[in-house]
């Protein structure tokens, strides 16, 4: 399957990317309210916190090569990851599912996916994965998992009975302290798992084995 290029997803990742390199300003003012508690994700309510286009670019690749139709992410927000995914998917004839905790953040993403032309192919779901991915029995070709990262291994077991012999998990933020737990698990059951480590080491991919 060849990569298509699409103007309109084009100009929305980009006026996306941009306006997300003020991040730093909106982060930093988070932080500044976790100071004296524990750091909540309405603190970063402004903030995209996207996956890189590098990344956006290996996703769609991934995507491609592995004909993934059904997509689970965990982590919305404005909706980059979500818009390389479901472009990825018009080719493949596939859907995503995304959740984002925060309400503003999902209508905005849902906006965002609208303007690139992709809402068919995509469901946001708004409120705690754990809830909104409750009861999910779909196969899962390909889940993504790029929300709050005490979340990776619960939602990890909770979904891995919708995982069947080409199922691929793409876990972002590998890099941070707080995926630990769920690189243990995935690491440790090599039985079960093959890990790898790409995007520069930001990223885990773990296929059965
Ligand atoms: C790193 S950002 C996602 C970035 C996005 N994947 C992208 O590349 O554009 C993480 C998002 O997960 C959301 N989130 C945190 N906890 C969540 C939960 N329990 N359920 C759903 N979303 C959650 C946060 O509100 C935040 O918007």
């Amino acid at each position: 399957m060849k990569f298509r290029r699409n103007q309109k997803v084009d100009n929305v990742l980009y006026r996306l990317h941009e306006d997300a390199k003020y991040d730093f300003v909106k982060v930093g003012a988070g932080v500044m309210k976790s100071i004296f508690r524990p750091v909540q994700p309405q603190d970063f309510e402004h903030a995209y916190l996207p996956i890189s286009k590098e990344q956006g670019q290996s996703l769609h690749r991934l995507i491609i090569e592995n004909k993934c139709k059904n997509i689970v992410e965990f982590g919305t927000s404005f909706g980059i990851s979500t818009i390389y995914l479901a472009n990825a998917v018009r080719q493949t004839g596939g859907k995503v599912i995304t959740t984002e905790l925060l309400e503003s953040k999902a209508k905005m993403a849902a906006q965002n996916i609208s303007e690139a032309g992709l809402k068919d192919y995509v469901d946001v779901r708004t409120g705690d994965a754990m809830k909104t991915l409750q009861g999910h029995t779909a196969p899962i070709d390909l889940l993504v998992l790029d929300g709050w990262k005490d979340l990776y291994l619960p939602l990890f077991k909770m979904l891995e009975p919708c995982f069947h012999s080409k199922s691929l998990i793409y876990a972002d933020n590998m890099d941070m302290a707080g995926t630990k737990p769920y690189a243990d698990y995935v690491l440790r059951n090599q039985n079960k798992f093959m890990t790898q480590s790409v995007d520069n080491g930001k990223a885990f991919i773990t296929r059965m084995s």
